[in-house]
Formats: structure tokens, sequence, C-alpha cells
């Protein structure tokens, strides 16, 4: 895999490799020593535009090895993303750390070799990536509580639903590369359909190194923050619409005297099976539905008896009362600043 990662020097590497210069820089930025990792950090405002320390970009790759990646937050979407980062066999399960409160959701992290905290400023000064995985209505006490720690070499990733990019970059420091990214659950096998979009500081490499991380989580496409909470309503909540129609698709079998255990079974791998033929042929649903309808045969009388019962209005309406939902979420978390 070729990966590119944007140097994002600190203030400290930079004093090391720069020498006679480190003086001249130290003037020109605010410096502070963090008490937890004894690194020099930068605090806002961040550095001037005029000193380029973006002096490296590396097509490496071992690079994605060397990158310290840390996840705020032990739940389900820290994991699934975690898995798949770790699944690349590019960066080395050691180099990720998760922080959260309590042990309960250790246990999954620390089987596949992460390592753990309670410290979320532990976590950011440890890391070049932070993935903020908590839930909402947290994000703002979470970087309260850690933005001091933040520099200019950090890249913040926030995947909590709702909260919006100028929200995030108003609680870290000026200059700050913040980029939001919706996943969803499937992460947690490799087949999640990931949304992001950069924040106004993010630099197109750090999407680009972005994308490497998360290529064995699923799909990551890249688009303005107004799909986000479309992809919301469409996948992340989409997979909940997925999972009903599979249970209804399994109590219709129950219902014409199938074993329960057998039609879920069965109904899982018709969800399965028909999605990788959707997603491999490249061909359009409705063109994929006609070549299982056999004029006067099984299917068409059953989709016949689903469109009756409105399933196609009502899957429409559900996507976007989720997008709706998920825009007020996000108006919600603006206004509370
Ligand atoms: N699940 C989805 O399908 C989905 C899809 C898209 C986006 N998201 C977003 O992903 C985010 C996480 O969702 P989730 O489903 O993974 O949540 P979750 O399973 O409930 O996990 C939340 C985690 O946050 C930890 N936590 C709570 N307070 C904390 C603090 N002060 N500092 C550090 N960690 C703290 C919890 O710690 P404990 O382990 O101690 O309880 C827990 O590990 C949410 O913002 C959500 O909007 C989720």
């Amino acid at each position: 895999m070729i990966s590119f990662l944007e140097s994002k020097q600190s203030v400290m590497d930079l004093s090391v490799h720069s020498e006679g210069n480190s003086e001249i820089m130290a003037e020109m930025m605010e410096i502070q020593c963090c008490p937890i990792c004894q690194r020099k950090s930068l605090l806002s405002p961040f550095r001037k535009s005029s000193v380029n320390l973006n002096l490296l970009i590396k097509m490496d790759p071992e690079m994605d090895s060397q990158l310290r990646i840390g996840f705020i937050g032990a739940g389900n979407m820290a994991f699934g993303i975690a898995k798949g980062i770790v699944s690349s066999g590019n960066t080395l399960p050691a180099n990720i750390k998760v922080s959260a409160p309590s042990n309960r959701n250790f246990d999954r992290f620390q089987d596949i070799g992460i390592t753990t905290t309670h410290s979320n400023v532990e976590l950011v000064c440890g890391s070049d990536i932070v993935f903020v995985a908590v839930k909402p209505h947290l994000v703002r006490d979470v970087l309260n509580e850690t933005t001091v720690h933040f520099t200019d070499k950090h890249i913040v990733v926030s995947v909590a639903a709702g909260v919006t990019l100028e929200t995030l970059e108003e609680l870290l420091p000026e200059g700050a590369s913040v980029i939001r990214l919706i996943p969803n659950l499937p992460c947690i096998v490799q087949e999640g359909a990931l949304l992001f979009t950069r924040g106004s500081c993010a630099k197109p490499t750090d999407g680009v190194l972005l994308r490497s991380l998360l290529q064995h989580c699923g799909l990551v496409e890249e688009g303005p923050e107004s799909w986000l909470d479309i992809h919301t309503g469409l996948s992340g909540s989409g997979v909940a619409f997925v999972y009903l129609f599979a249970e209804a698709l399994a109590e219709g079998a129950v219902k014409m005297g199938m074993p329960s255990s057998l039609a879920h079974t069965i109904a899982s791998q018709t969800v399965l099976g028909a999605g990788r033929l959707l997603r491999d042929s490249g061909k359009h649903p409705a063109q994929l539905r006609s070549e299982v309808c056999t004029p006067g045969g099984t299917t068409i009388y059953g989709l016949h008896t689903l469109e009756q019962g409105g399933v196609r209005a009502s899957t429409i309406s559900a996507v976007e009362s989720a997008t709706e939902r998920a825009r007020q979420l996000g108006q919600k978390s603006a206004a509370k600043k």
C-alpha cells in the first residue's frame, strides 16, 4: 500500500532539526510544556501560516506503521474503525490507544493488541491522529478537557453524529486540522460505508492519509458537509432499515412454516448475497430486480404486494426523516455554544 503522510513537525522536532533557527522560531510561536508528555506544545494561536513546516510528503509503505492513533471513547464505533485499521496490517496495534472512563469495553481492544488508558489527555499527547468517538453530547466536555494538548501535529477526526465542523473547530485551537467522519456499524466487519468532510484547515493530504488508514473499514468517500446528514440517514440509520427488512423476511418464512432460526439464517444470507451482487455487479437495483422477475412468476407477485404496502414510499420517507433528525441534532449541538 502506498500512503501519504504530510509531516506536521512538532516544535520540538523543529528545534532538533533547524538548530540555529530554533530561537527565531520560538519567538514566533507561543510554546508551553505539556505536564503529561513533557513535549512542547504549541498553544493557540497556532503556527503562523508564513512558517511552512510541512516539509515532507512521504510515499512510503511503512509510513502508517509509524503513526500513533488514538481513540477517545472505546465503544462500538471506535472498535469497528480500530479493527479495520489493524486488519490492514500497516499499523502496529501497539501504536493504537483508546481511552474511556471505565474498563468495561477495553477487553476486545486489548485482545487485538491495542493499548488502553483512562486518561484522554495522555491519549492526545501520545497520538498523531485522534478519533473522537464518544456520544455527541460528550464531545464538548472531552474537547474542553484536552484542547490545550492539541498541537499543529495532530489530525482530529470526529465521528460524532450531528456535531458540525464549525462546533469542532471552535472547541479546538485555531488552525487545527479537523475532519468529520460518518461511519456505520458494518465497519466492525470491514464492510462499512464511510463519508468524510475536511475542515477549513485540514489539507487534502490529511484526507489522503485518512483514506489510507480506513481502507480496510469499507467504502470511504469524501464529500461536502451537507451530505453527512444525508449519509447518516442513508447508511448510518440505513443499516437498521435493512435489519428491519431482514427480520420481516424471516417472519414471513416463519409464518409459512419454516423454523425461526433457519429462516433468520437464510434471511441474513439473502441480504448479504443481494448486497454483494448489487455492489459487485455495478448494476442499478431495478435492473437486478427485473432479472429475478419471471413473467407471471413468484417474485412479481411478491413485489406487487410490497408496492401495495407502500414499502418504496416509506423507505424514502425513512431516509428523509433520519436525515432531518440528524440536521436537528446538529443544530442543537451548535446552539449549545
Ligand atoms: N454506532 C453507530 O452506528 C454510529 C454511526 C455513526 C456515528 N456514530 C457516532 O459514534 C460515536 C460513538 O458511538 P458508539 O456507538 O461507539 O458509542 P458507545 O458504544 O456508547 O461508546 C461510547 C464510548 O465513549 C466512552 N466515554 C464516555 N464518556 C467518556 C469520556 N468522558 N471520555 C472518554 N470516553 C468516554 C464510553 O466509555 P465506557 O466504555 O467507560 O462506557 C464508551 O466507551 C457517537 O458520537 C455516534 O454519534 C455511531
